[in-house]
């Protein structure tokens, strides 16, 4: 206890035991153990902002575009038919695994369980886990093949994730190819001192690492060996809270496997030069993403010699990584740098009361997954048509974007513009939503509908 107490004292941080006389052993034991899992030298560099900073404006004025396949190139270039190819043959080999994160505590969307739970759906009322267990299911069915899904959560998900899989028969999945792993956390401190904040009289109050803690935590879970034995080369990343992601997207997988891509990034073209997306770039000769936040905007409005933005690839956190280069960067990930976030935590004060703040009070410290990208061999992006990959769940309905009214609307045009391209008629104000396992895409629509087939009321096509 001493001893504890004596490297509380040097790093300023002795109110943690403030409440220690009113503990139960059992309390305070466990209070302990969670001040001793705190690198204290990590966080005071990170508090007092002596940990690694990097000049992005500067890094930003010679930035160049990133190597990338765009959706309109040259048809001898980077041809879309061998990508397929390459892809469908790994995928039908069982050599691809998803990732799914699912540890963020989703605060912006104010829903009180994992994101994942939340029903998005426009017509089925799926949840967000449904909808990425559907399409994997629908990959795993056309092309007669197994595939792994991890599913990473955070103490803040876990439980609640857990017990909906089990209550929900795993949304279809075969329990041998579902895992479910978690994350760890970084502590929180008060924004004003950099105090740890307790969440209670004897817990520190903790957050997810950030889905830069995916590396980490993959490797403590096992999950590594685990994809190994099943002959899985290749990680595809999606994010729980983008219900278009396409799993397993063959073209993507096939376009990192002929560029020998270590780690690969659909990105969608930015629509104008501020936008609220990462940019990924290229920066002696390494693959990096730059955040709206950091990019100045004369960098930002930069321009190339058809008139195009320079730095035109948003970010929209869907990758391919080789398995054996996430294994190989374990140590690398361990360093990389911390991200801040400004958000609301709840609070335990001196006088033993709990306190929710309405405002940001607190500092969040997360990794991020793509500062991977400059240690990638390499590196590409692949432009993806958003209206087809991208309706992300961010913010709550009310919001200008990223709301679930929009994630339907989204949904919903893409399945619209594939029943109408086969000739289906939907009466205005109707909605059809179609499960993947009935068809993935305009062709296979096509051999379902007839032309002039009618859709008087709203219809969940499954
Ligand atoms: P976001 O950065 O959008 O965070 O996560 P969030 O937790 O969902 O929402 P806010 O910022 O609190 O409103 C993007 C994706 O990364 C996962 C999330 O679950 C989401 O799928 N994530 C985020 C993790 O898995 N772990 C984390 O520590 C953070």
């Amino acid at each position: 206890m001493s001893d504890l107490a004596q490297t509380l004292a040097q790093f300023g941080q002795e109110h943690l035991l403030q409440f220690a006389s009113q503990l139960t052993p059992a309390e305070l034991t466990s209070l302990e153990s969670q001040i001793e899992a705190i690198d204290f030298e990590q966080l005071a560099a990170l508090t007092s902002g002596k940990d690694k900073t990097i000049d992005w404006a500067e890094l930003a004025r010679r930035a160049d575009p990133p190597r990338a396949v765009r959706l309109n190139r040259p048809a001898e270039e980077s041809p879309s038919e061998a990508a397929i190819k390459a892809g469908t043959e790994a995928i039908k080999a069982g050599k691809v695994g998803v990732i799914l994160v699912a540890g963020g505590q989703g605060t912006r969307l104010g829903f009180d369980q994992p994101k994942g739970m939340f029903k998005i759906g426009p017509v089925s009322n799926r949840t967000l886990f449904e909808m990425h267990c559907d399409r994997l299911r629908g990959v795993m069915d056309r092309m007669d093949v197994e595939i792994p899904m991890y599913v990473m959560t955070s103490p803040a998900t876990d439980t609640q994730t857990r017990a909906y899989f089990d209550a929900n028969d795993n949304c279809g999945l075969p329990n041998e190819l579902l895992h479910i792993f978690c994350q760890g956390t970084m502590p929180a401190v008060d924004d004003s001192a950099g105090k740890i904040l307790l969440a209670d009289v004897n817990q520190i109050a903790t957050s997810p690492d950030g889905h830069g803690g995916l590396v980490a935590a993959l490797h403590k879970q096992g999950c590594f060996d685990d994809a190994q034995s099943r002959g899985v080369e290749y990680f595809f990343y999606a994010q729980v809270d983008n219900p278009l992601a396409q799993l397993c997207d063959p073209e993507l997988i096939g376009h990192h496997i002929l560029a020998k891509s270590q780690m690969t990034t659909q990105v969608v073209s930015k629509r104008f030069p501020m936008e609220k997306v990462g940019n990924v770039v290229t920066i002696d000769g390494k693959t990096n993403i730059i955040e709206y936040s950091d990019l100045p905007e004369d960098a930002a409005n930069q321009t190339q010699p058809d008139g195009s933005l320079k730095f035109w690839a948003g970010n929209i956190a869907i990758h391919v990584f080789d398995r054996t280069f996430l294994e190989s960067v374990v140590d690398d990930a361990a360093g990389l740098p911390f991200h801040r976030a400004h958000k609301a935590v709840t609070f335990v004060g001196p006088d033993g009361k709990t306190c929710k703040p309405e405002k940001p009070n607190a500092i969040k410290f997360e990794r991020f997954v793509f500062d991977l990208l400059p240690l990638a061999e390499n590196a590409i992006v692949v432009e993806g048509d958003p209206s087809r990959v991208f309706a992300p769940v961010k913010n709550a309905d009310g919001a200008a974007v990223d709301t679930p009214a929009k994630c339907k609307e989204a949904i919903l045009a893409l399945h619209h513009g594939w029943l109408e391209a086969a000739g289906a008629k939907i009466a205005p104000g109707v909605s059809v939503e179609i499960h993947p396992l009935w068809a993935s895409c305009a062709n296979e629509v096509a051999e379902k509908v007839d032309s002039g087939q009618e859709f008087p009321t709203d219809t969940f096509l499954s």
